[in-house]
């Protein structure tokens, strides 16, 4: 792959594995544009990395979705990297819901926003040369744990969306590659507080790009590659091992 030529716009580029993924894209020579939720998250990213082109952007906000839009048209983006998204611990034994965050909300930001997202840009990706669709999905999409049940069903929900748009790419000979990159547990603030043995955002990132650069459509950040072996051997083994989670 040659970065020099890649323009690529990564959602939720502000902090985690997003910010890595705009550092290490800058690193290789693309061109890259990023957004964040809230201004002061983007003030903060501009001012640290001014060599990007920083916007605000809210996945949940219809308005927001069409300012994206418009930046991959105008700008000519050869590359989408779907990486914002949110996580909510969810007891659904309890009878208030105690989290920030609606249902609706996550299941907007992470898995309706990236699929309308595509749908509008893909016309324009398609006349653009080594074009690509990102989805950084998570090893939760191959097995759910029982304590974020919204975020697992986004996160699977959006691994099928990207399988059937690959395939439809081939079948209707569009010139767009659809890449899926499957996480494991990584240390962001997504995960701040909990979890053990979490893989630094610097290396989940370089796996991702690594991947791409190899030209892979599915790209097992981690301990996902070993996730994915267990399934393929036991998949009862597997999502045991996840659900306790
Ligand atoms: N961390 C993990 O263990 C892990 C594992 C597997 C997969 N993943 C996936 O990897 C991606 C990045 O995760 P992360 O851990 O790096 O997250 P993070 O550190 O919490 O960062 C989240 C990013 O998404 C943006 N964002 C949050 N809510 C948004 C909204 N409503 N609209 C637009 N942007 C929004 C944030 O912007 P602000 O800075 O403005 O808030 C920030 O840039 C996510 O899709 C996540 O599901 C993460």
């Amino acid at each position: 792959m040659n970065w020099q030529q890649q323009r690529v716009l990564v959602t939720g580029g502000t902090r985690g594995i997003g910010r890595e993924l705009v550092i290490g894209l800058r690193a290789r020579g693309a061109k890259v544009w990023a957004t964040g939720q809230s201004a002061t998250s983007v003030q903060q990213a501009q001012a640290a990395l001014p060599e990007v082109v920083w916007s605000v952007c809210e996945l949940h906000r219809p308005a927001s979705l069409d300012a994206v839009v418009e930046v991959v048209r105008r700008e000519g983006i050869t590359m989408l990297i779907h990486n914002a998204g949110v996580q909510q611990l969810r007891d659904f034994t309890s009878a208030t819901a105690a989290e920030s965050l609606t249902e609706h909300d996550e299941v907007q930001i992470n898995l309706v926003a990236p699929i309308v997202l595509s749908r509008a840009v893909l016309p324009a990706l398609r006349e653009r040369p080594g074009a690509a669709l990102v989805f950084i999905t998570s090893g939760l999409a191959l097995a759910p744990k029982q304590s974020s049940p919204v975020y697992c069903a986004t996160k699977a929900g959006l691994r099928s969306f990207a399988k059937a748009l690959r395939g439809q790419m081939k079948v209707h000979g569009w010139p767009v590659r659809v890449v899926e990159a499957l996480p494991p547990i990584v240390d962001t603030d997504m995960t701040r507080g909990r979890g053990v043995r979490k893989l630094p955002a610097p290396a989940a990132a370089k796996q991702i790009l690594d991947g791409l650069a190899a030209g892979r459509d599915e790209i097992y950040v981690g301990a996902s590659r070993l996730l994915k072996a267990i399934l393929r051997l036991s998949p009862a083994l597997g999502e045991s091992i996840m659900i306790k989670r």
